[in-house]
């Protein structure tokens, strides 16, 4: 499919799910999560599960909505958490494991990691080494693996590459030469980012000639996330049988995957209003919301957000600069172009934000955090079930 009709295909599906009589009576800025869109995405996750045996977590990294985590869990498997707040999270929240990676552990969070989690995976034998004890006098059954670097990935970012030179994250090969494993039950790499199942392909046999000879002696591989499986365009057939294969070639008990993105793909928008127009050679919209504060990808990746209805710079008759309520010079989402002139008080729909978007948010300036709300597209019922305030951006400073 090309990129232009992907883009419409996705405008369009955008449009019908989150329709205008919806967005329209919205109090801004809001995201706007769709249960009948996360629960297709979750079918979608649960038909691969299904398929290969594979055990599916989400991971908070990319959304922690966790008023939607009871939907979440009645399809996958647990959750992964890269810190003690979402390792306390994802364990209060329930489901059947609650998996923890984080690139080095602080020994005062130690206990609690522990205690909120069923595996745990070192980014060293240093850190192994350090915490085993502590792990063994718990008392508790953990299954204990290591993040290895499978020395090959296609992530054109080096922000989003673990596997570039110099990377801190994954152990080499040669760290593990000679080495006693006793008590590592599975290995865990993670090398993809919004990626198709093809290039799991090529990252699996990387991993495999690195590491392929420790195999025999672990219980479970997790094949970490970056795995696009809910996007349009994803070659499901191939990631069944790659897992199937694999388990099959070294008799492993239990794969692992731990997408967030995959999850609520598509499911949740942002919606923004207009506060006003001005003019330097271009027209300019200043939004109730900001790049930076609350969609900071668009900054960091940098990415270009779609937004329902509106086209590229130049494409439809009227163009705009949008920007947001910050002071910063460059809290500027992009160039787009609309059928109508925008105006004050005008709505405008930030598509797939769900994802690295609430996680990520900040209070820069004071600016207000969007409130965060569900809706129902069978009942056209919208739950409002956070909105932010005074109080949250005081309680972040002292
Ligand atoms: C170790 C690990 N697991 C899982 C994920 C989730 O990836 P995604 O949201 O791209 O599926 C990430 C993302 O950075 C990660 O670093």
């Amino acid at each position: 499919m090309s990129g232009a009709f992907l883009w419409w295909l996705k405008d369009a599906e955008a449009r019908k799910e989150f329709p205008e009589s919806v967005t329209d009576r919205i109090e801004t800025p809001c995201y706007l999560i769709s249960e009948s869109m996360l629960e297709n995405n979750l079918k979608i996750l649960d038909s691969v599960q299904k398929r290969t045996g594979a055990k599916i977590l989400h991971s908070l990294k990319a959304y922690a909505v966790h008023s939607t985590f009871p939907r979440i869990l009645k399809y996958l498997h647990g959750l992964n958490a890269a810190s003690l707040n979402e390792a306390r999270l994802a364990f209060e929240k329930g489901g059947e494991e609650v998996h923890t990676f984080a690139p080095a552990y602080l020994e005062r969070e130690m206990p609690e990691i522990i205690r909120y989690s069923d595996h745990i995976v070192f980014n060293s034998l240093a850190q192994w080494r350090k915490y085993k004890p502590l792990i063994e006098k718990s008392g508790k059954k953990i299954e204990v693996g290591l993040r290895v670097n499978p020395g090959y990935a296609e992530v054109e970012t080096d922000m989003y590459n673990p596997c570039i030179p110099g990377s801190r994250l994954g152990i080499l090969p040669e760290a593990l030469e000679g080495e006693d494993l006793e008590g590592i039950t599975g290995l865990h790499f993670h090398a993809l980012c919004e990626q198709n199942s093809d290039v799991l392909v090529r990252v699996l046999a990387s991993f495999e000639k690195r590491f392929g000879k420790y195999l025999g002696k672990m219980k479970w591989v997790n094949f970490g996330g970056g795995h696009h499986i809910t996007r349009k365009d994803y070659n499901i057939e191939l990631l069944v049988k790659t897992i199937n294969d694999f388990r099959k070639k070294y008799g492993i008990k239990e794969i692992y995957l731990e997408p967030g993105e995959a999850t609520v793909l598509n499911a949740g928008v942002l919606v923004a209003s207009v506060l006003d127009i001005v003019d330097n050679g271009m027209k300019i919209a200043i939004l109730d919301t900001s790049a930076e504060a609350h969609m900071p990808d668009t900054i960091i990746m940098p990415y270009r957000p779609g937004i329902v209805g509106a086209g590229e710079a130049g494409k439809k008759k009227y163009a705009y600069r949008l920007g947001g309520f910050t002071c910063l010079a460059g809290d500027v989402i992009g160039d787009y172009s609309f059928d109508k002139p925008l105006k004050a008080g005008d709505k405008l729909v930030f598509l797939d934000m769900a994802l690295y978007s609430i996680v990520k948010n900040t209070t820069f300036n004071g600016v207000t955090l969007p409130s965060i709300a569900l809706y129902d597209s069978e009942s056209g019922k919208v739950r409002v079930v956070r909105k932010f305030g005074y109080e949250d951006y005081k309680n972040r400073q002292s």
